[in-house]
Formats: structure tokens, C-alpha cells, sequence
């Protein structure tokens, strides 16, 4: 495969982050950037160096020379931009979560499917090398029998009147945006979860600011996980096993070690990030060796994954609604 050639759908924060890790990466280019206004696309596109942009998502999917489309609107949006990359039968990389809640989500892969493109929720966290140090470490029993895993991720989001997070009807709250990191590593560890039990505040507009979680899983194993908006948490993880902990510095989107070590005193193993990329490389890379193989998903962010995730945000968001400060089961 030569140059793979994206296109941008959306001109916030996150496509311009991934858009320069997309020019700095070897082997791929930004060609085109798709906005709900035409200069606003035009001056991401100048700024990335790409060549076209475009007033419409539609117009953007539909050049010839788009290959992927990577989706950076807000999860509210993603599905018309799916749909249309499906149409067009296009590759599409999906920013997280992948979709508001669960039921968009199945029904964006069931499209996805039927039109035999390429589908992955641009998940950074199970792309980051330390995080798949990580589940090696568990795979070869370095921790023992894992029995719990902790994870926080949180910080103050000011409640100005444009802030995407206060805002419930694109996608707002703590649950979405912070909250599917420590769930997504806890699935990733401990699979799927048999009971939610959870703590949290949602605002009379339905934005639920900060959430803690206890889950469940299979043979009394369990994830302690915290998120917020009006706090800055610790953004770190521990994964502890019957014989060494497992830590992920803070902080958790790119965490600069790993540590493992089997308690206060003891000598503990460290693997340092040094010039390993982060989880942004991690997912286009990741992109590109499923196209290579004509994958039209990854195993290691399986769409059901995706949404088992999002299920559990449903039940939470669900109990917590109306329910100011309570707690929910
Ligand atoms: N992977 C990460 O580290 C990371 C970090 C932050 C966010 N995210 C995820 O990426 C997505 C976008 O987040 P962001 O922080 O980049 O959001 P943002 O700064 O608010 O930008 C979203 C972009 O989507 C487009 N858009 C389409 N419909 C919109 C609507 N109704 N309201 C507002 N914007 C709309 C806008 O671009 P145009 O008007 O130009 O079309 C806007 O610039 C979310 O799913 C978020 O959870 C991921």
C-alpha cells in the first residue's frame, strides 16, 4: 500500500492533535478536512498542510483521494459521518467514545458491516506500548491472579456556555469523555463485568460531573474506577495481581512508566516510555496494518468491545439521572 491519504471530519481540538501525528507519521498524509463550514476547514487544512477543505463532511468522504476517514466531531455525531463513509466505502477511524450510547453504537457497526469497510474506535489507551506491556504482564502471570484494577480520570472542566462537556445534548458528562479510559483498561484486564454499581452526580441538565464506580467481574475479581470534571484526579492505574501491583504514571493518556512491584520495600521493575510513541501512533499505525491485511476490524479494540463499554455508561447514566448525588446499582 503506498501513502494512506485521511480525511478529517471535524476542526476541533482532537483533529488538530491527530492531524499532526497523521503528517509526522511516515507512510501517510492529511488530504482533506471536512467541516460544517468551509473556511474554518480551509484554515485546519493550511494549518496541517493538507491540501483540500471542505464546508461539508459529505464533500470531504466523497474526494477520491480520502482512503480513511478519521471522525472528531462529538460522539452525538459520529453516526451520519459513519454513514456516509459507508456509503462511500470508506475506512473509518472513530474518536471515543465511539458513539452517545450503546444502541447508536450497534447500529453504526451493523452499518459499518453490511458495507464491508473498516471500523475502530480511536481508543489511544489500548494502542499505548506500556498499556500492551502491560497486558503481556498479566498474560504471562508476572502479577500473579489479578484481582482488581483501579483507575481515575479526571479534571476541571470550566462550565463556560460553550463547553462540549456542559453540554448535555452533544455528548457531555464525565461518563463519555473520562470515564470510558478506566472502564475500557478494566475491560481490557478483567473482561467483562457481571454487576455496576455506582456513585455520582448529574446535573438538572443531565450532565453527570463526576462518577465512581464499582464493578464486578467474574470470580470475585473487581475495578475501582473513578472520573470527573470538577475535580483533578490522580489519572493513574494499578492493576493488582496476588503477587506485584502493576502502576501506569500519571498521567493515564500517556503515561511516562510503568512500574511493577510487589509492595512497600521491595525492588520495583521499571519500563521506562522513552522513545516509544504514544497511543495516538499506536492507533494509526494500527490502522494501517488491518487495512494491510484487509481487516475490517482490530482485535485489539474489538467493536464488541466498544459497545460493552457503552453499555455499561447506559446503565450508569441511567440510574444516576434525577438521582442528584446518590448512589446507584
Ligand atoms: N482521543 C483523545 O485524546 C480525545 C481527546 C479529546 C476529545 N476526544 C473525543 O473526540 C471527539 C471530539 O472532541 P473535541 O474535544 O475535539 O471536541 P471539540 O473541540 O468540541 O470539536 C468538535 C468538532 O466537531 C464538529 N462538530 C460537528 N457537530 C458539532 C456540534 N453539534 N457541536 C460542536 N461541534 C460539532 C466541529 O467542527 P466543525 O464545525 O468544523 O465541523 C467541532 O470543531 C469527542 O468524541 C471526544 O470525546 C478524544
Amino acid at each position: 500500500m503506498g501513502d494512506l491519504s485521511w480525511g478529517i471530519a471535524g476542526t476541533g481540538t482532537i483533529a488538530l492533535v491527530l492531524g499532526r501525528q497523521i503528517q509526522a507519521e511516515p507512510g501517510m498524509r492529511v488530504a482533506a478536512v471536512g467541516s460544517r463550514t468551509k473556511e474554518r476547514a480551509q484554515g485546519i487544512a493550511a494549518e496541517l498542510g493538507a491540501g483540500r477543505g471542505y464546508g461539508s463532511y459529505a464533500e470531504m468522504i466523497a474526494d477520491p483521494d480520502v482512503d480513511v476517514v478519521y471522525v472528531a466531531t462529538p460522539p452525538t455525531q459520529h453516526r451520519p459521518i459513519i454513514e456516509l463513509a459507508a456509503a462511500a466505502g470508506k475506512a473509518v477511524l472513530c474518536e471515543k467514545p465511539f458513539a452517545a450510547d450503546a444502541e447508536s453504537a450497534a447500529a453504526m457497526i451493523e452499518t459499518a458491516r453490511a458495507a464491508g469497510i473498516f471500523v475502530m474506535e480511536a481508543m489511544w489507551l489500548r494502542f499505548d506500548p506500556l498499556v500492551r506491556r502491560l497486558v503481556d504482564l498479566v498474560a504471562d502471570g508476572i502479577l500473579g491472579d489479578v484481582h482488581s484494577v483501579h483507575a481515575t480520570f479526571g479534571r476541571i472542566i470550566a462550565p463556560t456556555p460553550t463547553e462540549r462537556l456542559w453540554d448535555a445534548s452533544r455528548g457531555g458528562g464525565c461518563l463519555l469523555d473520562f470515564a470510558v479510559y478506566p472502564l475500557s483498561l478494566g475491560q481490557l484486564v478483567l473482561g467483562e463485568p457481571s454487576r455496576v454499581r455506582a456513585s455520582g452526580v448529574m446535573t438538572d441538565s443531565g450532565v453527570d460531573t463526576e462518577v465512581g464506580l464499582l464493578l464486578d467481574y467474574p470470580a470475585g475479581r473487581r475495578g475501582l474506577y473513578e472520573a470527573s470534571m470538577v475535580s483533578p484526579l490522580s489519572n493513574t492505574a494499578a492493576v493488582c495481581g496476588t503477587v506485584q501491583r502493576a502502576e501506569l504514571g500519571a498521567p493515564l493518556f500517556l503515561p511516562p512508566h510503568l512500574t511493577v512491584k510487589a509492595g512497600h520495600g521491595s525492588t520495583a521493575t521499571v519500563y521506562e516510555r522513552g522513545f516509544e510513541p504514544n497511543g495516538y501512533v499506536g492507533e494509526l499505525r494500527e490502522v494501517v496494518r488491518c487495512l494491510d491485511l484487509g481487516l475490517t476490524e482490530t482485535p485489539l479494540m474489538p467493536l464488541a468491545d466498544t459497545v460493552s463499554c457503552l453499555q455499561v455508561i447506559d446503565h450508569v447514566r441511567r440510574d444516576l439521572s434525577g438521582r442528584v448525588g446518590n448512589s446507584s446499582e
